[in-house]
């Protein structure tokens, strides 16, 4: 566990790096989250066998995030009291509400750190079999956050918050193992190459046996699917997913027991990522009489992060549209040093593609095929160290304009056209640009680079 002044270090840190910019990167650290289904359904429809005023107990709620300041909050059921958690909450990043029922998911994220895309997505699948799961279109968000930036290496975590289907008729159970398939289809499309965490109410237990997608969230259970760990079976079980139903109290006295609100993580070839503590936050989160504030638990995770020995990334420059890319996985199953020989840039009134050719014969190039085609072929001790980006606007969207790469000779590539809204990155000190990350369509919407050591 960290100590409680860990939160006010958490805090110094981020202005720290706001200070030092390109001076030094923050490559490893710790943060914690917390999932937390706050039973904001209206008091008509579900009163969730919570006692006292639901508005009341939502303004307690927020109370309590800004207190504890847990890093990153996942929220389900933030319905009709939503106003009254934010009301009382003061973490500097948050997501608008998608509304009350029947307009809204419920799903918000509450966070010390800023990100830089952010979706909700509705379920594919609903069923009304036990529980009123179609009343209000319930789904899942992702976001990737930023964990740290600075102007070499970038830290970033793709979160993803869901709600599930309730209930255990048959139909429930295929909606509910349709709604983790989901996450699960997205996490393949999206989050290929980055640590990822998912965390909020699944609505799944390891014991009933017709909950099947979870296991299969697991890398323990799964080969092929996204390598997942679950926290608690990790650090509450031994490793081992439990096969006897093990209900909780709320609130919970004990971390052994299972609940369905859950937190699963991976980390990447760019970012280690550990969990290092896991806690039914109960107690926090009790009203001054003892009664509780949800009908659920709140879940607390504590985890390690350190930036990847033979991976790291740059921050993200442009907007957030496109198909997510990442040249990490195939950089990641290299049995050499990845080594540039050759840039290929296209651009003409904006940036249209980028791309490199490694020592090797790898290939990697990203956006469309229009623009004027630029190359540069880098000699045998040149390395490519630090490149250029300008953002502008077209229809509406931020996207890049231009690029200029330098290697280690002073020797550039420039592509597109250059804008006043510019960023530079250079690779950490003894390390070198190998690669591409970001989204692309017929341009380049975002763009980041992918550092090995030299
Ligand atoms: C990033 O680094 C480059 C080159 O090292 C420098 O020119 C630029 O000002 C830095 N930008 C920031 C935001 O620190
Ligand atoms: C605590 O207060 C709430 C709201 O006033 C009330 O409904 C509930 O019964 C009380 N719980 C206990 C244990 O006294």
């Amino acid at each position: 566990m960290f100590q409680p002044c860990r939160r006010v270090n958490a805090a110094l840190t981020a202005s720290l790096l706001v200070l030092q910019g390109a001076l030094s990167a923050t490559t490893s650290g710790e943060f914690n989250i917390l999932a937390m289904n706050v039973a904001g359904l209206p008091e008509i429809l579900n009163g969730n066998e919570v006692p006292g005023d639901k508005t009341t107990n939502a303004g307690i709620i927020g109370s309590r995030f800004a207190e504890y300041d847990y890093d990153v909050i996942h929220v389900q059921e933030d319905f009709n009291y939503h106003a009254y958690i934010y009301a009382t909450d003061d973490h500097p990043y948050r997501t608008a509400t998608s509304g009350g029922v029947p307009i809204g998911s419920g799903l918000n994220t509450l966070s010390n750190f800023d990100w830089v895309s952010f979706d909700r997505v509705k379920w594919d699948t609903c069923s009304d079999a036990s529980e009123n799961d179609c009343l209000t279109p319930k789904g899942y968000t992702f976001m990737r956050v930023a964990i740290a930036t600075s102007n070499s290496t970038s830290t970033y975590i793709d979160m993803y918050n869901l709600h599930t289907d309730a209930g255990t008729e048959d139909g429930d159970e295929v909606a509910r193992n349709s709604n983790v398939n989901q996450v699960a289809a997205r996490i393949a499309a999206s989050s290929t190459g980055n640590a990822v965490l998912v965390f909020g109410d699944t609505n799944s237990r390891y014991t009933r046996v017709a909950d099947t997608a979870i296991r299969a969230l697991l890398a323990s259970e799964n080969a092929a699917g996204p390598g997942l760990t679950d926290a608690w079976v990790e650090l509450e079980r031994g490793g081992v997913v439990p096969t006897v139903e093990t209900v909780c109290d709320n609130p919970s006295t004990t971390n052994a027991c299972e609940t369905v609100d859950k937190v699963f993580y991976r980390g990447s070839a760019l970012v280690e990522l550990s969990a290092a503590g896991w806690t039914y936050a109960s107690a926090r989160f009790l009203q001054s009489n003892g009664s509780v504030l949800s009908d659920h638990n709140p879940v607390n995770v504590d985890f390690a992060w350190a930036a990847g020995g033979a991976l790291r990334q740059s921050a993200f420059w442009g907007g957030p549209h496109g198909d997510w890319f990442s040249d990490v996985p195939t950089l990641a199953g290299l049995r050499a040093k990845p080594k540039p020989t050759l840039l290929s840039f296209r651009g003409a009134s904006r940036l249209d593609a980028v791309g490199l050719t490694l020592a090797d014969g790898t290939v990697f190039a990203h956006g469309g095929t229009g623009g004027d085609a630029a190359s540069l072929a880098l000699g045998a001790g040149e390395v490519w160290l630090g490149a250029e980006l300008c953002q502008g606007e077209k229809s509406g969207q931020t996207r890049n304009f231009w690029i200029r790469a330098t290697t280690n000779v002073g020797r550039t590539l420039e592509a597109g056209t250059r804008t006043d809204d510019c960023t530079s990155f250079a690779a950490p000190s003894g390390w070198q640009i190998v690669g591409f990350l970001g989204q692309d369509g017929d341009e380049m919407d975002q763009l980041a680079f992918v550092y090995a050591p030299q």
